[in-house]
């Protein structure tokens, strides 16, 4: 059984007061907040079994190394990876996509080749590519959305020709919360011969990935949007393309062997993490996991899909807003705008009243101009938000709505 209340009270940085108002946490897209389980394993981690990984003989060091695979093992299991070693800890979505656009691009991209990303794109899936077309002097192609944030499906198949190498779309859309059509872009890609990364970074802590069912050869995400901790991330790639491209930062635990004439880069997955890795993050990464399977994917799923729904039709009772990306396809997050008032005020005065929401371009700039605005208020929920959070949003927005009256 789905139980909310038993489901917030751990986590509790959501049971305070923000200007003497409880405390509405409205920004989950941005970062989620962190259960009990996984603060106080960071901190027992800490307490008793710190110390470097894959370089000890000593007990904390193996014991540490033990923690820090054995996460590797639970990631890989999560998104049903076929081999541990295609589960690369970053840190962060954003160094997975420039992993990827580094490594993938010295070893496949040539001039005049091609890369497609989305229209609405978070910036961290458009500038990587954007930096590998300068360099390879390869040309970044742009697939369509409509007037809902929604991509147009004919209009991508008809970009992908011989010279478009690599696809890189959102499975969730940060900006809108818009689900992304990926297994039919991932299957008419491959189609073309084409690769595709997908950044998940909105997508794992609100529904179960499957990246052997999806056959993408990527899937980017983060751990602190996943109630984990920040600075940790994870690049799944497909083994075989792994192995065939070169390492994207050098340093120790990435090598075999140096000597000043020839260095022998190490085996996967440790080719791609080059330096002390943050593997207390990768600790809590696998702890995060263990607790969102413990309340169930399915069940958080559902949940949220209930919540959007009573979220959508409330804020749509009220006069004169409009929400860009509105489809049936979107997991817990609205973009919204109230007809004349602008993003920021509307965030500073919900603030006031204890609720965080984001404001502004979220990131997407070019979402944000396709719609022809400067930016939008976004409520995003997670696992932990209940309908008395989204009251307590309409309140302050007929609030706001009173004082710009
Ligand atoms: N990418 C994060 C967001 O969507 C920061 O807010």
């Amino acid at each position: 059984m789905f139980d909310v209340e038993k489901i917030k009270k751990d986590f509790p940085i959501l049971d305070q007061e923000i200007y003497g108002k409880k405390l509405v946490y409205l920004d989950s897209a941005a970062t989620t907040q962190k259960p009990k389980q996984v603060i106080n394993e960071v901190s027992k981690f800490y307490s008793s079994l710190n110390s470097n990984i894959h370089r000890g003989v000593h007990y904390l060091s193996i014991k540490s190394t033990e923690e820090y695979e054995k996460s590797r093992d639970t990631v890989c299991k999560f998104i049903n990876a076929k081999h541990t070693e295609e589960i690369i800890f970053t840190k962060g979505t954003t160094e997975a996509v420039n992993l990827t656009a580094y490594s993938f691009g010295e070893r496949f991209v040539n001039e005049g080749d091609e890369i497609l990303v989305a229209k609405t794109e978070h910036h961290s899936n458009i500038v990587p590519w954007q930096m590998l077309c300068y360099r390879k002097n390869a040309v970044l192609k742009v697939i369509p959305a409509d007037e809902n944030g929604e991509l147009k499906i004919n209009e991508y198949k008809k970009l992908l020709n011989p010279k478009t190498k690599l696809v890189a779309v959102a499975h969730i859309a940060n900006s809108t919360g818009v689900i992304n059509p990926i297994k039919e872009i991932i299957d008419a890609a491959h189609n073309n011969g084409t690769y595709v990364l997908i950044d998940g970074a909105q997508a794992v802590q609100h529904k179960q990935v499957d990246v052997q069912s999806l056959d993408c050869d990527f899937y980017a995400f983060s751990g602190h949007k996943m109630f984990a901790e920040t600075g940790i991330g994870v690049l799944y790639g497909k083994k075989e393309i792994l192995e065939d491209i070169p390492p994207y930062q050098g340093g120790g635990d990435m090598i075999k062997t140096v000597s000043f004439e020839k260095t022998e880069y190490a085996d996967l997955p440790y080719k791609f993490e080059a330096g002390t890795s943050n593997y207390v993050g990768a600790i809590s990464i696998a702890k995060a996991i263990e607790y969102m399977q413990s309340v169930g994917l399915d069940e958080i799923e559902i949940y949220e899909k209930k919540l959007l729904k009573y979220a959508t039709d409330k804020l749509l009772s009220i006069d004169k807003i409009k929400i860009y990306g509105q489809t049936e396809k979107k997991i817990s997050a609205i973009s919204f705008l109230l007809n004349g008032i602008h993003h920021y005020d509307t965030g500073m005065i919900l603030d006031k009243l204890g609720i965080a929401v984001r404001t502004g371009t979220h990131c997407a700039e070019p979402t944000m101009k396709h719609f022809g605005i400067d930016g939008t208020v976004r409520a995003s929920f997670a696992m932990y938000n209940t309908k008395e959070d989204i009251d307590k949003l309409y309140e302050g927005l007929m609030r706001v709505k009173k004082m710009f009256a």
